[in-house]
């Protein structure tokens, strides 16, 4: 696990060529396997792989999502706020583990926001994704991870870079 985490990197430079069905099966299988608060499992997933609505989701957010366009296949993470209050987490959790589990794929991967962001001064980044998916309340989006082939390489943070003066012991 610690390999993984540490080769995790977010990329978003990708290859121009599909997920095999296997890799598209894994994550699925991991993403459905995140844990939830009581168990209510709060999350939807949209796998998206259509190259002209990979496009149009790339727009949502201007330079913070443009590399979605590249990416072969992008996971839509949407939480529904009536089965729980803790849908943004579990929403999270849900992400994280398919970028981890993209990593141990040998993928790359980055996360786009969606909640609480901006599409335009008009428009909320979440009311399009809806519009452009056709999600309807209750569901939220709260993010969107796209994953591909890297095209990038970035190497892992060394260890004595990492902030460990964030790490209190037994108070703060
Ligand atoms: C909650 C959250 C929101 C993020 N939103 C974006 C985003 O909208 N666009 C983007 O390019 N990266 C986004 N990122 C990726 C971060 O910029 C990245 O994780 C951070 O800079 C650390 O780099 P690393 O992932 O390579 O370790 C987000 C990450 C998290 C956890």
């Amino acid at each position: 696990m610690l390999e993984i985490l540490r080769k995790r990197r977010s990329i978003r430079k990708f290859q121009d060529r599909p997920l095999t069905r296997e890799q598209k099966g894994a994550l699925e299988e991991a993403i459905l396997r995140a844990p939830s608060a009581k168990n209510l499992k709060s999350w939807e997933f949209i796998m998206v792989d259509d190259k002209e609505i990979l496009q149009k989701l790339s727009e949502v957010r201007g330079g913070s999502s443009s590399f979605l366009a590249g990416s072969s296949v992008a996971i839509v993470v949407l939480g529904n706020e009536e089965v729980a209050d803790t849908w943004v987490e579990d929403a999270s959790l849900a992400a994280i583990i398919a970028q981890l589990t993209a990593t141990s794929l040998g993928l790359g991967s980055c996360w786009a926001h969606i909640r609480n962001r901006d599409h335009s001064p008009q428009k909320t980044a979440e009311d399009h994704v809806r519009e452009l998916l056709d999600i309807s309340r209750p569901f939220r989006v709260v993010c969107v991870i796209g994953i591909g082939h890297p095209a990038e390489e970035k190497l892992p943070v060394p260890k004595e870079e990492l902030p460990f003066e964030k790490i209190h012991r037994n108070r703060f």
